[in-house]
Formats: structure tokens, sequence, C-alpha cells
């Protein structure tokens, strides 16, 4: 039997654990730098071990790891200090075209949609429900909110997230590190670090995370 861990013990990491067990994946250890205790996830937590101030007592060896973090910029800060191998988590109701790829450490949620020459790059979340046309390009750490509905040939920059029930029409270029607000229909490209709300959507700020205010 396929065993996992999971880094990550809050409501997203409930949805995952979900997938997991109806793909038979048993899950052996998790993880939490923060752990809330609110969500059902948090049960068999090892703490001490997730700590991202613990970096070298993690035990990167082992089985390979799912990154349970909403957050897009703390989901890249953490793979990039484990040196684990990375399992996916996809829900036996998506649909995932033969000629779509899919990275690794990557979550599908049940009944969203990636159709063909479509590739999604590694430590996404393809939330419920969502939609990924043809031939879309979705960068690593990028979050493809439930319901938001992305159109034929449109390429999400790395880290990127599109909000739920967003609508993003032919051929658009979302840059890296962007919002796109719920419910936003996206008709222009979008510059790097733009949150961009409204029907048609405008940029209401440009904001690099990476660089201090
Ligand atoms: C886009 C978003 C990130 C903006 O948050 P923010 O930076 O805190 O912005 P504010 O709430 O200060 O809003 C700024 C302005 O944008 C407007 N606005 C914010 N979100 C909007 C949206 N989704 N659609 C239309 N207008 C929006 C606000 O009304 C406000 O307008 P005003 O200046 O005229 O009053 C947030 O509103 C949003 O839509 N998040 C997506 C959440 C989501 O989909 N999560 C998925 C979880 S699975």
């Amino acid at each position: 039997m396929k065993k996992v861990r999971i880094y990550g013990a809050g409501g997203h990491s409930q949805v995952i654990r979900k997938v997991l067990e109806l793909n038979d994946i048993v899950v052996t250890d998790t993880y939490d730098d923060k752990p809330s205790t609110v969500h059902s996830a948090y049960q068999n937590t090892n703490i001490e071990t997730g700590a991202r101030d613990g970096k070298d007592a993690f035990p990167h060896e082992g089985d390979p790891v799912i990154i349970a973090v909403g957050n897009n910029l703390q989901r890249a800060e953490i793979a990039e200090f484990l040196k684990s191998t990375f399992e996916k988590a996809i829900h036996p109701s998506s649909i995932i075209a033969e000629s779509a790829i899919v990275g690794e450490g990557t979550v599908v949620f049940a009944g969203a949609i990636i159709q063909p020459n479509t590739t999604v790059g590694k430590h996404v979340i393809v939330n419920t429900a969502a939609s990924i046309d043809h031939d879309n390009s979705i960068g690593d750490y990028a979050h493809i909110s439930p319901k938001a509905a992305l159109c034929g040939h449109v390429e999400v920059g790395e880290g990127s997230h599109v909000g739920v029930g967003a609508v993003v029409i032919p051929k658009i270029k979302i840059g890296k590190w962007c919002t796109i607000g719920a419910g936003t229909v996206v008709i222009k490209d979008v510059p790097d670090y733009a949150t961009v709300v409204g029907n048609p959507g405008r940029i209401i700020k440009i904001n690099n995370p990476f660089v201090s205010q």
C-alpha cells in the first residue's frame, strides 16, 4: 500500500486526506509549523519535527510528502527546504486528459478538469471543480480556486492565485505571484505581482512579496 506524509494540518490538509483515502494511500505522519488544533487533520501531528525553524531536524528521508499548506508563498518556502520526494493527490472524480502533465506535489480536488496539452507545475492546488482548458500552462505553487474557469491557451505564472469563480478568457497571460479576486473576469494580460478584481478585471495593486515595502 502506498504511503505518504503530510506537511500541514489545517483545513486544506483535511481535503487532501480525503483524496488520499479514496486512493487507498495511507498517511503515516503529519507535520505542522503552527498547528491550530482546530481541524481534524491536527490529530497525529508530529509538531517538533515540522517546524520550519528546525529544518535540519526534519526527517527528510522516508515516505514521499504532500505539502498541505494553502498559502502559495509558504508552500513554496516549505518545498524549498524539504529534501524529500513528493506525491500527488488526485481525486478520482477529477478528469485529467492523457496528454496533460501534472507536476510533483500537486493536488487536484473533486470535479476538477484539466484538458489536453495543459501543463500544471509542481505543488499546485487545482481546487474543487476548477476547470483548466486545453493548452494551459500553470506555474509551480499556483492555486486555481474552486469553480475558477480558465479558457484555452491561458498561462498562469508561478505562485499566482486565481480566486474562487474567476473566469479567464482565451490566450491570457497572468504573471507570477498575482492575485485574481473572487469572481473576477480577466480579459487582459496581468503583469507580475498584480492583484486584479472585478468585471472586467482591473488592477488594484502591484505588490512583490519578495521585496519588503
Ligand atoms: C482580491 C482580494 C485578495 C483583495 O483583497 P484585499 O487586497 O484585502 O483588497 P480589499 O478588500 O482592501 O479591496 C480593495 C478594493 O477591491 C474591491 N474588491 C476586493 N475583492 C474584490 C472582488 N473579488 N471583486 C470585486 N471587487 C473586489 C473592494 O471592494 C475594494 O474596493 P474599493 O476600494 O472601491 O472599496 C480578495 O477580495 C479576494 O477576492 N480574494 C479571493 C479569495 C478566494 O477566492 N479564495 C479562494 C479560497 S479556496
